[in-house]
């Protein structure tokens, strides 16, 4: 037995990855610099900040938008608003003069530019003004994008290159592992590792069935999602039916309750408490003031 392991030892000698070694001081001229994007979401963009150090005290400083560069997991059940957060997200990047790529993995590409189109509408943004920055990427209608990482990466690695996208919004991964959660974690891997060696800052939705933890960043495909990403948002809603919900939520018994809440973010600082959260009657999702007050 005790041979038998020696040879295969030998058959393949370990090695050492050299460019796999770091030193600090050499890794972090190579990190891009720390800035926020804002994501067209009123409320959100004051959440996150970094810490300055002025006059010799160290100060928090508000980044005004996600971090650049960073992947963000954006989970909820379903009609949580998601959807909604993206469209706005992407028609924001367009109004700055940025493209997105938004791979659309649950309604064809015409569906999803008119949401787009709506969003821009309630955003107060002239869409034929800003759709040329907005790349769809149809995953819905071309199973092979969805059954086939490769060749979904090869497609948005197109995209990218011809279209200069800076931004990658994905709705939904959990699309992407669809009756084969088991593989989750290697998908969700794959895309994340793309972002980064693309320089990209990335949307992924995820969804969460019913059954998960309200208010935790667990999505369908356990906990894969949220290990692997940068920032992970969670959406919910609460339907008021006792007395003790009306008083924390202050809305009558009958109604519904969205929540809000940053289920944590790697790269800086964020607000760590639960808002409320609120979608217009033109589908604006907005995110309020703190369950706990301001
Ligand atoms: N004008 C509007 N346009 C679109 N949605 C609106 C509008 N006004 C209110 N809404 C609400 O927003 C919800 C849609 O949210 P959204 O499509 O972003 O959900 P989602 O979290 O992406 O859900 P899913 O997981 O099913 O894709 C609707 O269910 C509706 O309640
Ligand atoms: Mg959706």
């Amino acid at each position: 037995m005790e041979e038998k392991f020696k040879e295969s030892e030998e058959v393949r000698k370990p090695e050492v990855v050299e460019e796999s070694i770091w030193v600090a001081g050499e890794a972090v001229k190579k990190a891009p610099k720390m800035y926020g994007v804002p994501t067209g979401v009123e409320g959100l963009d004051h959440l996150f900040f970094t810490s300055e150090v002025q006059e010799g005290k160290v100060v928090k400083k508000l980044l005004g938008g996600i971090p650049a560069y960073s992947v963000t997991n954006i989970t909820g059940v379903s009609d949580t608003g998601k959807t909604l957060i993206a469209e706005q997200y992407t028609i924001k990047q367009a109004e700055r003069g940025e493209a997105t790529a938004f791979i659309t993995v649950e309604a064809p590409a015409p569906f999803v530019s008119v949401g787009l189109r709506e969003r821009a509408k309630a955003m107060g943004v002239d869409f034929e003004k800003v759709q040329d920055k907005i790349v769809l990427i149809d995953a819905a209608s071309h199973s092979k994008l969805r059954e086939n990482i490769p060749d979904l990466l090869a497609t948005l690695a197109y995209a990218i290159k011809n279209y200069k996208v800076r931004h990658v919004v994905i709705d939904s991964v959990t699309g992407l592992y669809e009756a084969r959660e088991m593989l989750a974690r290697t998908v969700v891997r794959q895309l994340f590792n793309f972002m980064k060696k693309w320089y990209q800052t990335a949307i992924f939705i995820s969804q969460k069935r019913s059954g998960h933890e309200e208010l935790t960043a667990e999505a369908a495909g356990g906990y894969a999602v949220s290990h692997i990403v940068d920032c992970s948002m969670v959406l919910s809603k609460e339907l008021i039916l006792t007395q003790a919900q009306s008083r924390i939520y202050k809305k009558p018994i009958g109604e519904m309750v969205r929540l809000f809440r940053i289920d944590g973010c790697r790269l800086c600082g964020h607000d760590t408490r639960t808002h409320f959260m609120e979608i217009t009657e033109l589908g604006l999702v907005k995110i309020g003031p703190a369950l706990s007050g301001e």
